[in-house]
């Protein structure tokens, strides 16, 4: 059952590696709390096979494991950060991956809340999940997604019912292309290289935590909603709406 509380700004930000759970728990959120789920890699996904002009500028990038480029993420972010639904909170899935993307986001959400007439926050909870790569490797290698529909499963936890098919719409179930093992060793490098920073960033400002990212989605889910309801714009809400 989806919980309406009377609360300030809720804006999570979901940092780690490739297959982390980061989607997976980002939608668990983002349906918890009524707030949008906002993930580049889908989006630029959805572009690359619409074949759109952006789709054409990051095709190369997306499908080689690489990051697409600063200024065509934060301009797209924007965008979206900036529609109506945002105002109450969002959860960032893969967002930022660099330094220039997290200053970005520092300097937007500050820029937005001091010219909004709505509550818009500037508080982020900023949380990593850790994941060794074995892990990563058995998960990516299990992942199938729906074209059509986008949904996510896992062949070895959390299958379809009919092999191959999705659940929602019958349509053939993928591999996602850059789960291929060589451009998967390609996008391990790049978070290494430039998403890793980024953690440190924030560490050094003391605005992140971790959780483990091993065991069942409902286990790391209830690991996660924790952080969330132990901040402090949250508590005040939800003991004023009894829970
Ligand atoms: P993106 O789509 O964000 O890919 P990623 O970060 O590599 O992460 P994944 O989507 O692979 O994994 P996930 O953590 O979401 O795991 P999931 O929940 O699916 O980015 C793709 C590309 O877009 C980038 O390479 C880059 O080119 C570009 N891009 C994106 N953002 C960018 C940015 N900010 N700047 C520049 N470029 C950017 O789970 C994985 C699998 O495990 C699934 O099968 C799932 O069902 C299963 N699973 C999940 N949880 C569990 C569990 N607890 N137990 C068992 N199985 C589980
Ligand atoms: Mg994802």
């Amino acid at each position: 059952m989806k919980r309406v509380i009377e609360r300030e700004f809720i804006g999570v930000v979901l940092l780690g590696p490739p297959g982390s759970g980061k989607g997976t728990q980002s939608k668990r959120i983002a349906s918890w709390y009524g707030i949008p789920h906002i993930s580049p890699g889908n989006i630029l996904r959805d572009a690359v096979k619409a074949r759109t002009s952006l789709g054409m500028k990051v095709q190369k990038a997306v499908q080689r494991g690489e990051l697409v480029s600063d200024a065509v993420v934060c301009a797209l972010r924007e965008e979206r950060l900036n529609e109506h639904d945002c105002n109450s909170g969002f959860v960032l899935d893969g967002f930022p991956r660099s330094i220039a993307q997290a200053v970005w986001l520092d300097v937007f959400l500050q820029e937005r809340s001091l010219s909004s007439a709505t509550r818009c926050g500037t508080a982020l909870l900023v949380i990593q999940i850790e994941l060794d790569e074995d892990q990563i490797f058995a998960r990516l290698a299990g992942r199938r997604i729906c074209q059509s529909c986008g949904a996510v499963y896992n062949l070895y936890a959390g299958p379809p019912v009919s092999s191959d098919l999705c659940d929602y719409d019958g349509n053939a179930l993928i591999v996602r292309e850059d789960d291929h093992p060589e451009v998967l060793h390609e996008r391990l490098v790049e978070y290494t290289h430039r998403s890793l920073p980024v953690i440190l960033y924030y560490k050094n400002e003391d605005r992140i935590t971790s959780v483990q990212g091993s065991g069942t989605p409902e286990a790391i889910s209830r690991r996660i909603f924790s952080k969330i309801k132990n901040q402090r714009w949250l508590r005040g809400a939800e003991s004023r709406s009894g829970h």
